[in-house]
């Protein structure tokens, strides 16, 4: 079955308030350009054969361009978000009508608890894998493996530019991952290298620049442009590997994985094929 994959155009994106530190009014998106670089980012997804649906952009929610951060997605479950900043909150209401529009049964946590999705919370093998403190809230996770039923692992982010877990640490298979180290404390670390048998180490200069917000579609991974060593270490693991410049979405604090949604579960989850 073909991944299918949310995304939302870019419209009305740009940086227009300041919620991480990647983000600076003073230096503002290029329009064109990013319009440019969504569109190439569209179309190395089709062309490793994911089906990729859009939800239309709203005017005054510039972030709603990053799809994974809509829910976290476990068979036809969608586990709603809640924004941390009022900025995005308005976006909440439009991904909950899509998702119940296209047949996903919707999950809200109860009320004050923060969650931002599948930016926060990644399937490897049968873990759930679940970034907080920065953005999403401990408690969330905690309720989300009870309801569905799996161990999870929370990590607490402790580098304000790797505010949420897809931005240094991405799922590959179901025993292979890459993480940038420093974004975590030590317990995390140790943690990652205990359950992950196979864990490649990206390097900062990579890392800044999302190498860890990568898009898995089967065997192939696509990320920002200029992340050699990663690529190199993926494609003796027998990736393929594609690049496409996103900078200027990583003017937000985002690059290809925070772009998108995969609608039938990460490729890492070890129950994506179960019936
Ligand atoms: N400007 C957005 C924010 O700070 C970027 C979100 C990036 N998404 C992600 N999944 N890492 O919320």
């Amino acid at each position: 079955m073909a991944a299918r994959i949310l995304m939302c155009p870019p419209d009305y994106y740009g940086i227009e308030y300041e919620i991480n530190p990647w983000m600076d009014r003073r230096r503002p998106a290029d329009h064109a350009a990013a319009v440019q670089q969504w569109n190439a980012l569209r179309r190395l997804l089709s062309d490793a054969s994911a089906a990729i649906e859009t939800i239309t952009p709203q005017p005054g929610l510039p972030d709603m361009v990053f799809t994974a951060n809509a829910a976290m997605v476990f068979r036809k479950l969608a586990v709603l978000s809640h924004f941390r900043h009022p900025q995005r909150q308005g976006e909440e209401q439009h991904f909950a009508a899509w998702l119940e529009a296209h047949g996903f049964e919707l999950l809200r946590l109860p009320g004050g608890i923060y969650f931002e999705g599948a930016g926060d919370a990644l399937f490897c093998g049968e873990t759930l894998f679940a970034g907080y403190r920065i953005r999403s809230d401990a408690r969330g996770h905690q309720h989300v493996a009870e309801r569905i039923g799996c161990r999870v692992i929370p990590l607490e982010l402790v580098d304000p530019y790797y505010y949420h877990l897809d931005t240094c640490f991405c799922p590959l298979d179901r025993t292979t991952a890459a993480y940038y180290p420093p974004a975590f404390d030590a317990y995390g670390q140790r943690v990652l290298r205990e359950m992950v048998p196979e864990l490649i180490e990206v390097v900062e200069e990579e890392a800044r620049r999302f190498a860890c917000n990568a898009v898995v579609v089967g065997r192939t991974v696509v990320t920002n442009a200029g992340c050699p060593r990663l690529h190199a270490a993926l494609q003796q693991r027998g990736f393929a590997t594609r690049e496409t410049p996103l900078d200027e979405f990583v003017k937000a604090g985002g690059s290809a994985k925070c772009l998108t949604l995969r609608l039938d579960g990460e490729e890492a989850a070890a129950w994506k094929d179960a019936p």
